[in-house]
């Protein structure tokens, strides 16, 4: 069996691993797996080194059964399916070792007509991709890249609000997950801890003119990396949540927990826009109310920033109480400047 396979609850291994994790750390006869299963013995020990090959550790005694010691943490389907609570999200869950782009990878898959709530998640990407053309850094076997098959019925321009949800979704769920956290917005859709990115957003989407064919929500969360296996220049701006909290994360228990709150994020957006997040969103927000300059594709504009529309553009109020909004750009906040 390979980890890649797509997430089939219907496969013996989902079962046999249900049974085992039942079983809270006790032993499971193979007598019972193999009444549950309709399978000979030779087929449940053949299973049991396959998710050994995987990396689960089971012991195996005999008269007692077997015993489910340790999983992996991979947020392959093995791991995520069982712990979903989303309606759609990830109920097709489409695990890869390692691809190019998550999101390159769900476009083609939305070309051929794939439904909405598909999900790609790959435990490496060799050419992960930031805002602005910019690489994301994304080693195997530590955080979490992932992509959202999205079909809204809105118009192009209504997108960029989309990612600006999608980016307060994140950190609600980092909010709840883990206490105390100092986390932070930082428009258009960075996810800071103490100031240094943690999670960062990229939207693409294909649309004719007046029509949003898909969006794919691409998300990219430092879970488990630790900052000295980072480029030193990243080390300064980029932090990963274990930096921080202190101990290891489950990458599947946290994979799960975003898809349920993306869900309920993109279910209330459909209905309302971004309206009834802005409230929120200009709390999370650590531009609000500070001097920024925004280098804009031709020239640079500063002011104070006075918070963001339903549209999902960034209020700045500039000298002699003009306002300007900003639809795209990279934020500087000056120093010295406090709320
Ligand atoms: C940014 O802050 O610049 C956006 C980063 C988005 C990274 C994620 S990782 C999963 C998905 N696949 C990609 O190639 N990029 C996004």
């Amino acid at each position: 069996m390979l980890p890649h396979a797509r997430a089939n609850p219907h496969n013996p291994v989902f079962t046999i691993l249900q049974l085992l994790r039942q079983a809270a750390g006790g032993d499971v006869s193979g007598q019972d797996i193999c009444r549950q299963l309709h399978v000979s013995r030779t087929a449940i020990w053949k299973h049991m080194h396959a998710l050994r090959g995987l990396g689960y550790e089971i012991s195996a005694v005999p008269h007692r059964g077997y015993r489910l010691l340790t999983s992996p943490n991979a947020p392959w389907g093995l791991e995520v399916v069982p712990l979903l609570q989303s309606r759609s999200l990830g109920r097709d869950l489409i695990y890869l070792p390692e691809v190019e782009s998550t999101n390159r990878f769900l476009e083609r898959l939305a070309e051929d007509g794939r439904p909405e709530g598909t999900v790609v998640v790959a435990d490496c990407q060799t050419q992960g991709r930031g805002r602005m053309g910019r690489a994301w850094f994304s080693p195997p076997g530590q955080n979490l890249y992932f992509s959202l098959l999205l079909r809204p019925g809105v118009q192009p321009q209504a997108v960029p609000s989309l990612a600006l949800a999608m980016g307060l979704a994140v950190v609600r769920v980092l909010h709840k997950s883990f206490a105390k956290l100092d986390l932070g917005l930082k428009w258009p859709n960075d996810v800071l801890l103490g100031g240094r990115k943690v999670a960062g957003i990229l939207c693409d989407m294909q649309s004719e003119i007046d029509r949003v064919r898909c969006v794919i929500v691409g998300i990219g969360l430092n879970v488990n990396v630790p900052s000295t296996a980072l480029a030193p220049d990243l080390r300064r701006t980029a932090v990963s949540l274990r930096d921080v909290v202190a101990q290891e994360i489950s990458r599947p228990q946290l994979l799960a927990a975003l898809l349920l709150e993306c869900e309920h994020v993109y279910d209330r957006w459909q209905k309302h826009g971004l309206q009834p997040f802005l409230h929120e969103l200009e709390t999370w927000s650590v531009l609000q109310n500070r001097e920024v300059t925004v280098a804009l594709p031709e020239r640079q504009v500063r002011g104070r920033v006075a918070g963001i529309t339903a549209t999902g553009a960034l209020v700045l109020e500039l000298p002699g109480h003009r306002r300007q909004e900003i639809l795209s750009g990279d934020v500087h906040v000056l120093p010295g400047w406090k709320r």
